[in-house]
């Protein structure tokens, strides 16, 4: 079966799929997008990720093209083209296509698109081996918690990893810790979950909300604030979250272990209320 996507009001295979030269969103990076898990051909939190793509719609001032019954609807249909059980449905939407300036140009139709790549989730194996992670600098601009498809310092800084040969980036800012590169990152001190606070210096996650959900809920205490680079070297655990990596151990830090160098037990908690939820929503009627 082909790969299908979505484009302006049309399903089509991948490689029929094609947006002008003067779409803002080649020229300028002019757009934002989400990425839904989809477990089972149920996509996964799904009015969340709506509405955290109205938040970075309003955050570049541009008009939401749908509604949320009319994205729900493209986004199902979406699934019912693509074979994998478990899909990663990427949505975009850009300001369209026009000719270069760089102010907005008037009545201009966004661009909407959308595709679905096999979701592979991390293996109990590498739960168990944790994964590494460097630190850098975060050099992004100040509304990183839109989610604009410009992502170049964010490439740049994955990239420091990938030279690593590691899989994150962890990112302080003015000394303090931001998120990781296409994560979000959480420390553990004395049985307790550290969070960088929710601001325009990092992405609301979607998993790092259910993470804090499912903490409270189990009565695991969170502790909201800024850390520097010593206190998240010095934590007993670490980890990062995102969609497609649920929530995973980084076990070293700039080729330092963190504690022991093994996931910690509060990880595995998390891990399993985290299934749990995931088993628990896949269940409900749809
Ligand atoms: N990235 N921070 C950044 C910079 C991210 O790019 C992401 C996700 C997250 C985690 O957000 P969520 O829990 O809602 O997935 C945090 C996606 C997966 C991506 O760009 O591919």
């Amino acid at each position: 079966m082909a790969q299908i996507v979505y484009l302006n009001r049309q399903f089509l295979p991948i490689d029929q799929a094609y947006v002008p030269v003067l779409d803002r969103g080649f020229i300028f990076g002019d757009g934002v997008y989400e990425l839904i898990p989809v477990y089972s051909r149920r996509p996964f939190r799904v009015q969340e990720h709506l509405r955290r793509l109205q938040s970075s719609l309003d955050g570049i001032r541009l008009t939401n093209p749908l509604g949320e019954a009319e994205w729900i609807d493209l986004i199902q249909e979406l699934i019912r083209h693509n074979e994998p059980e478990d899909q990663s449905l990427y949505l975009q939407v850009t300001r369209g296509v026009a000719p270069r300036d760089h102010a907005f140009p008037k009545d201009t139709p966004p661009t909407i698109f959308m595709m679905s790549n096999p979701l592979v989730i991390a293996s109990r194996s590498l739960c168990e081996t944790g994964v590494h992670a460097v630190s850098a600098v975060d050099n992004r601009w100040g509304r990183c918690d839109i989610k604009a498809i410009s992502l170049l310092p964010n490439v740049l800084l994955r990239q420091l990893a990938v030279d690593a040969g590691c899989m994150e980036t962890i990112l302080f800012r003015d000394g303090m810790l931001t998120e990781g590169s296409l994560s979000n990152i959480f420390a553990v001190k004395d049985g307790a979950i550290l969070a960088p606070p929710k601001d325009h210096h990092m992405l609301p996650g979607i998993t790092y909300d259910l993470v804090l959900e499912l903490a409270s809920a189990n009565v695991i205490p969170v502790r909201t604030g800024k850390f520097d680079l010593a206190q998240i070297r010095a934590a007993d655990e670490l980890w990062l979250t995102s969609s497609t990596r649920e929530v995973l151990p980084v076990v070293t830090l700039d080729k330092q272990a963190i504690a022991d160098g093994k996931p910690g037990p509060l990880f595995w908690k998390m891990h399993g209320l985290y299934q749990d939820y995931k088993q628990r929503v896949m269940r409900q009627p749809a």
